[in-house]
């Protein structure tokens, strides 16, 4: 397959980075301090899906009831731990293959943009060197609704004035795949529950696959 588009928009979390293993950590680590059951398993539920809707998915395995403060609360821990070890990722943890493959589609002449649920997108950024690499950002800051929901990839090519049909999002997340579909955009599915999950247009088979969908 090959695609005639102007632009691709990139998921964060497991798509450029592998921070879902930090995201795991800071989870795990509230969750025992609750006493609530936490794995893996259910870690694979939160891709995607905004930190508040991430702890409701948590407390499903809790029978105690908490409030709004109580969840604020949690969340902020949860975020400061993950901050904690975010401070620790650098230059190093983004591969040879995702650079080579960012630069090559830019020499291409690819708009490269970031569509993100996360609030931590820009100091996840710089801590692996590509702040200021992308043509526009859009993130967990300038929504108000979390994929499924198309928001931040309409936001995304809204920011570089390109139509939502001349867009292609790369995706790890099922959530994702969904949002880019409703946003009108062409879903490229890299691993995750994304791969294989009925609504992708494309399975990638690694990202530098990309370069050979996209001329
Ligand atoms: C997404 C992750 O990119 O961002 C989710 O896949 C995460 O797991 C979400 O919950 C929100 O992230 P943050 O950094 O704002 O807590
Ligand atoms: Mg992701």
């Amino acid at each position: 397959m090959q695609l005639k588009k102007k632009t691709v928009i990139f998921d964060l979390d497991g798509v450029i980075c592998f921070t879902d293993k930090f995201h795991y950590q800071a989870w795990k680590a509230l969750a025992d301090r609750l006493g609530i059951y936490f794995d893996e398993v259910i870690n694979n539920r939160l891709r995607g899906v905004s930190r508040m809707a991430s702890l409701d998915i948590i407390l499903e395995q809790s029978d105690k009831e908490y409030t709004q403060e109580e969840k604020n609360a949690f969340a902020a821990e949860k975020n400061d731990t993950y901050r904690e070890l975010l401070k620790n990722m650098n230059p190093a943890d983004l591969t040879d293959e995702v650079r080579d493959t960012l630069v090559e589609l830019r020499s291409r002449g690819y708009k490269l943009t970031i569509g993100s649920s996360s609030k931590n997108t820009k100091f996840i950024l710089e801590q692996i060197g590509l702040g200021d690499f992308f043509d526009a950002i859009a993130d967990g800051t300038d929504i108000t609704h979390s994929k499924p929901d198309p928001e931040v990839f309409l936001i995304s090519a809204q920011k570089i004035g390109v139509a939502p049909g001349d867009c292609v999002v790369v995706e790890d997340a099922k959530s994702g795949i969904q949002a880019a579909k409703a946003a009108g955009m062409t879903a490229l599915a890299l691993l995750g529950d994304a791969k294989d999950c009925g609504l992708e247009d494309y399975n990638l088979t690694t990202f530098s696959d990309l370069l050979n969908i996209l001329p």
